[in-house]
């Protein structure tokens, strides 16, 4: 059996791996009170344990508003804690696969960012998972990396979940209309994955490196709420859908900055794995159709 050792398990992607594991491979969910990747012990004695033929990190610090004021924190997980995974994994040989989030880039672009496409984060998060970058690159040969971005999902906190809850409770809402980028359902990240360790468990090997993977197509934060809640009445989700007002960016200031512009492009992961662009719409009506817990 194929054993995979899953970091962060209680996460949005973390359960999500959990719930869609294939057949042929056995996965192993930590959540971060049986496995903190700041302890270096913790680690060695989770693969003495497991004996994992993979690693998949779905562990990190992702308040990217709290990281401003809370750098050592965010750094603690999304570099170092990557540093320590990346070390005990090439200790023992097997390889390391790890989320990253297009909010490394700056925003200036004006076509999807590919991988080679410089980083220059705008934030203190961003930079935290840049530094997790290299830290896996310069540590591990054997990893890839997958940078995603505006995750949704049923576990934990997110944008659908947000604007669905926001709509029980206002006639109004205001959402900023000027930020571009592609929301991605944790379900479909968790299978690109899978694929993934399907690949490598089948030939024992991989193009180890770096991936940008998102739904498509892209859209602004004003689009996708919008959007949520037209499919949420239609579902029968919501009784009623408030109005959206456009706002700028401007007109709603956050602690962290956010990218104007984070829209991946998927060519080179889509022509690994020979598959198709996926629609966050689908994605969406898969999950509205399922009972979905709004206090979490
Ligand atoms: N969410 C997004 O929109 C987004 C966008 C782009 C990229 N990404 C990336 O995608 C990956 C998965 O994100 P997600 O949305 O699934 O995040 P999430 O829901 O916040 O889950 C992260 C998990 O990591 C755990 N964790 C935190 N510190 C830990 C530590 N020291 N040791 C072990 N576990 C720890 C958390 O546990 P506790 O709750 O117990 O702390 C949580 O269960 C991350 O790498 C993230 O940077 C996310």
């Amino acid at each position: 059996m194929f054993k995979v050792l899953i970091t962060g398990a209680q996460g949005q992607v973390g359960s999500e791996l959990l719930k869609s594991a294939p057949g042929s491979m056995t996965p192993i969910g930590l959540g971060s009170n049986e496995l903190d990747i700041c302890q270096p012990h913790q680690i060695s004695a989770a693969i003495a344990q497991h004996q994992p033929n993979l690693i998949i990190n779905a562990a990190a610090y992702t308040a990217v508003d709290a990281a401003q004021s809370n750098s050592d924190a965010a750094f603690a997980v999304n570099a170092q804690g990557v540093q320590w995974l990346a070390q005990a994994a090439k200790a023992v040989n097997i390889p390391v696969f790890h989320l990253s989030t297009d909010y490394v880039f700056d925003g200036q672009a004006q076509q999807p960012y590919i991988e080679t496409d410089l980083p220059n984060p705008g934030n203190v998060y961003g930079a935290s998972k840049l530094a997790g970058e290299h830290a896996l690159i310069h540590t591990h040969h054997k990893h890839i990396i997958v940078r995603t971005s505006w995750v949704f999902g049923s576990t934990g906190q997110n944008f659908v979940k947000t604007i669905l809850r926001l709509a029980t409770q206002h006639a109004e809402l205001s959402v900023v209309a000027d930020q571009y980028g592609c929301p991605t359902s944790a379900r479909s990240i968790a299978q690109a994955l899978w694929q993934l360790a399907q690949r490598y468990a089948t030939d024992g090997h991989l193009a180890w490196g770096l991936y940008h993977f998102s739904n498509g197509p892209a859209c602004t934060w004003h689009h996708f709420a919008d959007h949520i809640l037209t499919q949420a009445l239609t579902q029968g989700v919501l009784d009623t859908k408030p109005v959206i007002q456009a706002i700028t960016t401007e007109q709603y200031p956050t602690t962290a900055p956010r990218p104007a512009w984070s829209v991946l492009s998927n060519q080179k992961i889509e022509h690994l794995l020979q598959t198709q662009p996926i629609q966050w719409q689908d994605q969406l009506s898969e999950l509205l159709a399922h009972p979905i817990d709004l206090s979490q």
